[in-house]
């Protein structure tokens, strides 16, 4: 295994994302960690060294705990490559301009790497550089600016790269990763589909005889952990759905798809009318936000215990479908524990510590590309693995102010059209998120020959690649004009459609 030392680099994640796509597992790990694991005897095969923001010249620790082992294979990104420089003996210098973006860089001396181009555009990021390559080390890659690209140690397996081979925009960086990994380091590999699925099983297997409830959603992350699951735990997993009232009618027909075409076991609760009076005349964002969250923990807890009772069973797993990001972000070893909290609405958030269940997490190394991959092994549709996300407050975050029967219908229908013209146009997969909201605003309009006094739906759509930052997405008028046209004529009390052109940052992707 692949140890990825994080130094904060907003780019460690990528580092481990692009080595499995290669095929190697890994994973990621603070200095503390890596040290105490070297401390135990415990080493990996290869440890690659992130970027990071810090300077080398304010980091404390002595890392001969890493060098003294002559045969470990490192290799030093950015920040990591400093450290090699001033490790070895080399001379770092504090940057005056640095290099922010695309750069060119070309190998020098003997040195190539037979899948890429002598002359490579990369991505860079970096103030200070090694000015002095230490004295077992050769240069092996200059920029255009004349800096220190890359650096290889005359007889060890080490390397350091001053760019970041890790981003798209280094575009033979993944050359470079699988060079390194595989002529200097000499690992084979041994991540793919299958091993993915092997330590997902070895995780459900270890609890045993026990049964398992799931807080299921139908999304993606839900769906494949407890398809995968129910492979080891068959009828001990039990799959409850929440109905809120606030889904999507894509949403109902979906749960009763999986009713129907998979094995698992999904119990629906009806919980529509209790979330519905607790929302009643209740306007603001983050109340309704929080309604939903807490009626949303009694009214599972509540149900579970019911069906416990009237089943003579305990539960004491709660499956779920937790993924990596969310466990690096939330591990108090990366970064000295200074990392970027979660997002604070998680649905499940206090169910297990309240109903002191133990927790299950067979996703919890994987990104969420894997756990597509992982779906599709397993079997499932491409259309259920390819879902768009769909918040926990579901409608409850598209319906601005009160949430009515006559708002939440509007919303559901407006939706629905949408939906089906993206299918209808094969568009659907060209956008991260596309949705429908529902403005309490009423406008002036014409319908037959009378005059309406309605409301309006925004369309919102948007394309990203992990919800932080978001552009609006670009449809064509042609493909805009139906939508308008099916929810103005279909769509009872609706006679205005906008379109959002606000990017994240500024506009959430969400409006509330
Ligand atoms: P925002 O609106 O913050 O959304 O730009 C970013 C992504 O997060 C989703 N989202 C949520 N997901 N519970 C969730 O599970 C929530 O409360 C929630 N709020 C927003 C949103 O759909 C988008 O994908």
């Amino acid at each position: 295994k692949i140890w990825i030392v994080d130094f904060g680099s907003q780019y460690t994640q990528l580092i481990t994302r692009k080595t499995r796509e290669l095929g190697f597992s890994s994973e990621i790990i603070s200095v503390d960690e890596c040290e105490a694991r070297f401390k135990s005897n415990s080493l990996p095969e290869c440890l690659v060294l992130s970027g990071g923001p810090q300077s080398v010249f304010e980091d404390p620790h002595d890392y001969s705990f890493i060098f003294n082992h002559k045969e470990l294979p490192v290799l030093g990104i950015c920040y990591g490559m400093q450290l090699l420089g001033k490790f070895f003996g080399g001379v770092v210098e504090k940057g005056i301009i640095g290099e922010y973006g695309h750069a060119d860089i070309h190998f020098t001396g003997a040195f190539k790497i037979p899948s890429t181009p002598t002359k490579m555009s990369v991505w860079m990021s970096h103030s200070d550089h090694v000015s002095k390559v230490p004295p077992e080390f050769d240069v092996v890659m200059e920029s255009s600016n004349k800096l220190v690209s890359g650096i290889k140690h005359t007889s060890r397996p080490i390397m350091g790269l001053q760019f970041h081979p890790e981003v798209e925009h280094s575009k033979h960086g993944k050359s470079v990763l699988d060079y390194f990994y595989q002529k200097i380091a000499k690992l084979s590999k041994d991540w793919n589909a299958s091993e993915m699925l092997e330590e997902a099983f070895a995780m459900v297997k270890e609890i045993g005889d026990k049964k398992v409830l799931c807080a299921f959603s139908g999304g993606v992350d839900s769906l494949v952990a407890a398809t995968l699951s129910e492979k080891i735990l068959g009828g001990n997993l039990y799959c409850f759905f929440v109905d809120n009232g606030l889904l999507r009618t894509q949403d109902y027909i979906h749960i009763e798809k999986l009713k129907k075409e998979t094995n698992l076991n999904i119990e629906v609760i009806d919980a529509k009318k209790e979330f519905l009076g607790a929302l009643e005349n209740v306007s603001e964002p983050e109340a309704k936000r929080k309604i939903i969250g807490k009626m949303f923990i009694e009214i599972f807890e509540k149900k579970v215990k019911d069906f416990e009772t009237n089943h003579k069973i305990h539960f004491e797993y709660l499956l779920q479908g937790t993924l990596y990001p969310d466990v690096i972000e939330s591990s108090p070893h990366i970064n000295g524990g200074k990392s970027v909290t979660i997002k604070s609405h998680h649905n499940v958030g206090g169910l297990p510590e309240r109903m002191k269940l133990k927790l299950l997490e067979p996703l919890r190394h994987l990104f969420k590309d894997e756990v597509r991959e992982m779906g599709l092994s397993l079997n499932l549709k491409r259309d259920w693995v390819y879902r768009h996300p769909f918040p926990g407050p579901g409608l409850g975050v598209r319906i601005l102010g009160e949430i009515t029967p006559k708002a939440i219908k509007a919303c559901q229908d407006s939706d629905q059209i949408l939906y089906e013209e993206l299918l209808e146009a094969k568009l659907y997969h060209s956008t991260w998120q596309a949705f429908t909201v529902y403005l309490p605003v009423q406008t002036v309009g014409v319908k037959g020959d009378g005059r309406a006094y309605e409301n309006v739906i925004c369309l919102r759509m948007v394309n990203s690649s992990d919800g932080m930052t978001a552009n609006w997405s670009h449809f064509p008028h042609e493909f805009l004009e139906v939508v308008s046209r099916r929810i103005t004529n279909e769509v009872a009390g609706i006679t205005r459609v906008v379109y959002d052109i606000t990017s994240k940052p500024p506009g959430t992707i969400e409006w509330e």
